[in-house]
């Protein structure tokens, strides 16, 4: 593959790469949490939980040892948990099999919890200097535009051919910077909409600026419609505390902690969906109290409206039917447990 492309992407991210804490070093840990963080995150975004984890975790001995409770903790509002779950068995496999040393090769990175394709490509040429490529969104398009790639980028033998040139052109010397140079491309330059092909180092090999197709590039699949859902959420309280349960660990928001909640059913009064959900998720008869809040949340495939209502126990003990753990909580402990963003827009007004 032509060598100026690679010399035009490396000389573009030596002038313009941002300055950020995982490019100032060489530490695999560092660089492996950065890469777990910014899957699905923005790096704007995924930034301060970064900052965060290495105070917390500077070291992946510190991160295994960890309690799960407080790594769940501070990955709270960042989403998809079950990349934290993976994070947490990631260091402990680290340490009990590993010695605490990160392999260098991208197929023994492969073998820990939650490393793909897209991590074990970047920790190894990042870190080790490997020349493995790395395909994430932005490399996608980036990689459509130039090849002028027309089928979508959404089907996996695209997906596949894309991973394919990634592979033949990543080089030998800085393939980490050369990767980085292509996905700091997609986020600053070659953009969804608009993308600024006269900033672009590499436009003059660009088959789609060439073409003047650049904005109708990559072509991808037609996105489904979210659901909508609503859903009641049943605030029990007891003598001044609230009942949490713990979702189990694989799953939707696996893991994090929450107050009983679940669809209402087409035409179900709101009163006879909180005193169902009660009944179903923890085994209590309730009776139905004030409209706390109503608040909108949305997920990547979904939108939902919670409806949140408190309620008094009329009669049982709470036993966990939906969840893996039960607790009652003065509203100032909550603090402590790991909610969904969602909860957050109402937990501040049930102090
Ligand atoms: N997105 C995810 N990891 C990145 C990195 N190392 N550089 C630029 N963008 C990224």
């Amino acid at each position: 593959m032509s060598t100026t492309l690679q010399k035009s992407l490396l000389n573009w991210f030596h002038q313009h790469a941002r300055d950020l804490p995982w490019r100032r070093t060489r530490d695999p840990y560092a660089i492996w949490l950065a890469e777990v963080i910014l899957q699905q995150t923005r790096i704007d975004q995924g930034l301060p939980y970064f900052e965060r984890f290495i105070a917390a975790f500077p070291t992946v001995h510190d991160l295994a040892a960890a309690p799960h409770a407080s790594v769940m903790k501070l990955w709270e509002g960042l989403g998809y948990y079950s990349r934290a779950r993976n994070l947490h068995r990631a260091a402990k496999a680290l340490v009990n099999e590993h010695g605490g040393r990160f392999p260098e090769s991208a197929a023994a990175l492969k073998k820990l919890p939650g490393v793909g394709d897209y991590t074990a490509g970047a920790v190894a040429s990042i870190a080790f200097g490997q020349r493995e490529p790395v395909v994430d969104g932005n490399v996608k398009r980036v990689l459509a535009r130039l090849y002028a790639i027309e089928e979508s980028i959404d089907l996996a033998p695209v997906t596949r051919r894309l991973w394919g040139i990634a592979r033949e052109i990543v080089p030998g010397d800085a393939p980490g910077d050369f990767n980085q140079a292509l996905m700091e491309l997609g986020a600053r330059v070659c953009a969804p909409r608009s993308p600024s092909c006269q900033q672009c180092p590499v436009r003059r090999r660009c088959r789609a600026h060439q073409q003047g197709k650049q904005d109708l590039l990559p072509v991808r699949n037609a996105k489904k419609a979210a659901p909508h859902q609503q859903r009641i959420v049943a605030v029990i309280t007891r003598r001044g505390r609230y009942l949490i349960g713990q979702r189990p660990p694989s799953g939707l928001l696996g893991g994090l902690w929450e107050f009983p909640n679940a669809e209402i059913q087409p035409g179900e009064a709101h009163q006879a969906a909180l005193e169902r959900t009660a009944q179903d998720a923890v085994g209590l008869v309730v009776t139905p109290g004030p409209l706390v809040a109503v608040v909108n949340h949305a997920y990547t495939h979904l939108r939902v409206t919670l409806h949140v209502y408190r309620c008094a126990v009329q009669q049982g003990a709470p036993e966990p039917r939906e969840h893996t753990e039960l607790k009652w909580v003065f509203p100032s402990q909550t603090g402590r447990y790991a909610f969904p963003r969602a909860h957050h827009k109402f937990l501040s007004r049930l102090a």
